[in-house]
């Protein structure tokens, strides 16, 4: 893929102090455009980053075309610029696009693009304790249309933003909703897609959440209400009487690359670890009983993020006195470590800018 850049002599000053998460951008991004009546994709190119024009009767503002995805560059200390498994979100990206009846991106242009932007913004790369810089790649569609079918254009673009920790809370135990009025998803839905109406139905819950303190929702099935899934913005896995639990992926779960990466660690250092529905009733009696030891998520905005307290239907439990545990600690300290070219990286995960 031929890419294009144009420049521009006004470039943004970088941040100063905390970052947040998703607060400033880079000066470039990343546009790609697909038509059918052109033969596919065309016109690859990095330009500075600005407002989209788009007409009224644009396709996704009506049906919802859209996906995303998310994953990170990392400076390490010897300034080599790393991506973690960039070929994953390529992969999953395909997947999330055939649901939608949406085109497919080649693995080789999507981490190409993601490589070429990054190093381009290099200097975007903000060095701080925990810091990165979040890729969000999205393709949406773009056809003038009033009428239901899959469009016949679409854009894909990529955007970059230095970020810290993406919950306020850093990487100290957040307090968890388990939802059980509304749902995330069923099976022959886009659970498995990082699709933008995904999100825009899990808001309601999260809005409900916060009003009572909590940082995030926990989904349960959508059929029985009664197995454990997913939060909106991570994985999620439980510890009990020693054994990993996470819900299997891939159906109504987001098939997550730092799941997946963790699920490896965990196997690698010795630990059952099964995919299987877990019942809210047994996690909370395990919570009840102690037995359950640790609980986090992951995901690549939440990184290894511990679980301090669960709250389902009126009940609480807290989970480790509401302490970070020393296994979700390991993994939190291994995967960025790896993350940050600090350890060994045995699986050869990182991609080198
Ligand atoms: C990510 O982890 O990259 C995501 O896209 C989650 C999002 C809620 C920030």
């Amino acid at each position: 893929m031929e890419i294009k850049v144009v420049k521009t002599d006004h470039l943004k000053p970088k941040p100063t102090g905390a970052l947040g998460f998703g607060t400033y951008y880079a000066d470039y991004m990343f546009v790609y455009d697909y038509d059918e009546d052109q033969g596919g994709w065309h016109d690859a190119r990095i330009v500075p980053y600005g407002p989209m024009e788009m007409d009224p009767a644009s396709m996704v503002l009506h049906y919802a075309q859209e996906t995303f995805e998310g994953l990170k560059a990392y400076k390490a200390k010897d300034g080599r610029v790393l991506l973690f498994r960039p070929e994953m979100n390529a992969r999953r990206f395909q997947n999330s696009n055939k649901r939608l009846s949406m085109p497919t991106l080649p693995e080789e242009d999507f981490v190409q693009a993601v490589n070429d932007l990054v190093k381009f913004q290099e200097d975007w790369i903000p060095t701080g304790e925990g810091e990165s810089l979040y890729i969000r790649p999205f393709m949406y569609a773009t056809e003038v249309a009033v009428g239901v079918h899959p469009a016949r254009s679409y854009k894909f673009m990529i955007i970059l933003s230095p970020v810290g920790a993406y919950y306020p809370e850093g990487v100290n135990p957040v307090k968890i909703y388990v939802e059980d009025e509304y749902v995330r998803a069923t099976l022959g839905g886009t659970g498995f897609t990082k699709c933008g109406g995904n999100y825009a139905g899990s808001l309601a819950a999260q809005v409900k959440a916060e009003k009572l303190g909590y940082t995030q929702v926990l989904w349960l099935d959508g059929v029985h209400r009664q197995y454990v899934e997913e939060v909106g913005s991570m994985n999620v896995m439980f510890k009990i009487n020693g054994k990993i639990i996470t819900a299997p992926a891939g159906k109504t779960v987001l098939p997550g690359v730092t799941r997946d990466s963790i699920i490896h660690l965990l196997k690698d250092w010795g630990y059952e670890v099964e995919e299987k529905h877990l019942d809210i009733k047994d996690l909370m009696k395990a919570g009840e009983d102690g037995t359950l030891e640790e609980a986090w998520g992951t995901g690549t905005a939440a990184v290894i993020s511990p679980i301090g307290e669960l709250y389902f239907k009126g009940e609480k439990v807290q989970i480790n006195n509401f302490k970070t545990g020393e296994l979700t600690q390991k993994l939190y300290d291994t995967l960025t470590g790896i993350q940050w070219g600090v350890l060994p990286d045995k699986f050869h995960w990182t991609h080198e800018v």
